[in-house]
């Protein structure tokens, strides 16, 4: 670990003094920068930021010079499912032929494909698919992941998953999270005894999966064709009682309760919200919950966009995040995230960013150790290509526009080399 210090910045974003762990919807706009200033990084962590003017000058074993570029907490991806099998490219095709996201699942296509491929996969061929996928969002500078189960939808193969996660915590430099999602899809199985498979859920792989320490959080997919608002409270309750924290899909084509519900167990995010009934939007006011909008995953599968403004309006915090999926989101790239937000959310710059590091890292429960430029913060940024202004990362989209990624203090990707 290197003592490291950048010089230069043209503008350095998120700068967090107040040390706020969520910011508000009112307030995502309005998120603090320097203009002209350094950061250093000693031990891994952020040891002081400020102007140049005042920047020290030893100390350090290495010096990036960021004239012209700006530098942000690296991005805080807090929803993908981005441990799979197999790839849903015929599906794809599928629904550009016509057929729907819903009703290829219906034909036994979807997430029961995955799972299919999932039951097969090695635990070792899944860990290195997945952890080349990492490499590709470091790349793109994520810096903190949620990764979830739900591919397995059997106890031994939802372990399968959940250890694959363990493993890749231990051996990745970016920060991640493990979320137990066994309530994704009934499995064929237990078509005609969908009561059975919560029996499963509630009953075996929730036990087991607590007791080796395999997930901090539990989701369920809350929609009409997969668990109803009555399967959400047995699962989020049972989660609960487990020490599980709830995050959860809810309302992604169906405004069914989800929320409600979610809110209920004290989730720490509800997911999607493409689809919101006017009653919705007070489950969330003034809760711990915070909305997390995918607008890669609404892209991807022609479906309405989350009501973002609407949200922040009501002064709730947003995070956005990618789905990272095979089916319906088969993309990490936060960068698209943003400028997707922005180009069809409406979204500011500013707001989009905040939603994807600070509001992100609060959704993965990590913001007191990520998200922003913070004195003793994880030491995990971006610096990007010369830019004239933060806007250029969300207007000048489609390519990459991370030069450098520093996690843990150290220099993970140069693109500059
Ligand atoms: O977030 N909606 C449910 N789950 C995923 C899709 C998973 C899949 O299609 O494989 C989602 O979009
Ligand atoms: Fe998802």
């Amino acid at each position: 670990m290197s003592n490291i210090i950048i010089k230069n910045i043209q503008s350095l974003l998120q700068v967090n003094t107040d040390n706020s762990l969520v910011i508000s919807g009112k307030k995502m706009d309005a998120s603090p920068s320097l203009e002209n200033a350094f950061v250093s990084i000693k031990n891994g962590v952020i040891d002081d930021f400020g102007s140049m003017e005042n920047a020290p000058s030893t100390g350090f074993d290495s010096e990036i010079d960021a004239t012209g570029k700006i530098v942000l907490p690296a991005w805080c991806d807090s929803h993908t499912h981005l441990v799979y099998a197999g790839d849903r490219s015929q599906e794809f095709e599928d629904r550009i032929n016509g057929l729907s996201y819903e009703e290829i699942a219906n034909r036994g296509g979807g997430i029961l494909n995955s799972a299919k491929r999932m039951a097969t996969a090695s635990e070792e061929e899944l860990y290195a698919d997945a952890f080349q996928r990492l490499n590709e969002i470091m790349e793109l500078g994520t810096g903190a992941v949620e990764i979830k189960s739900g591919y397995g939808l059997t106890v031994e193969t939802e372990i399968k998953m959940l250890r694959v996660i363990a493993k890749l915590k231990q051996n990745h430099p970016i920060t991640i999270k493990s979320t137990f999602l066994g309530a994704h899809a009934f499995p064929a199985k237990f078509k005609d005894n969908p009561d059975g498979y919560i029996d499963l859920v509630v009953n075996e792989m929730i036990p087991a999966i607590a007791k080796e320490g395999l997930a901090e959080y539990i989701d369920i997919f809350c929609e009409k064709g997969y668990f109803t608002v009555e399967h959400t409270h047995r699962v989020l309750a049972a989660g609960v009682a487990h020490g599980l924290i709830p995050k959860t899909h809810v309302n992604q084509f169906n405004s069914i309760g989800g929320i409600e519900a979610s809110v209920k167990y004290d989730a720490l995010s509800v997911d999607h919200l493409e689809v919101m009934d006017d009653q919705d939007y007070a489950f969330l006011e003034n809760g711990k919950t915070i909305p997390t909008l995918l607008p890669s995953c609404s892209y991807f599968l022609s479906i309405p966009y989350g009501p973002a403004k609407e949200i922040m309006a009501k002064d709730i915090p947003v995070a956005l995040a990618t789905d990272f999926n095979p089916g319906s989101t088969p993309s990490g790239n936060m960068n698209f995230v943003v400028s997707t937000a922005c180009i069809k959310m409406k979204m500011t710059p500013q707001e989009a960013i905040t939603a994807s590091t600070i509001n992100g890292a609060y959704a993965m429960g990590l913001s007191n150790q990520l998200g922003s430029i913070s004195k003793g913060k994880k030491a995990n940024l971006i610096v990007t290509n010369k830019m004239n202004s933060k806007a250029f990362i969300p207007y000048y989209f489609g390519v990459n526009p991370v030069n450098k990624v520093i996690l843990n203090g150290n220099l993970v990707v140069d693109h500059s080399k």
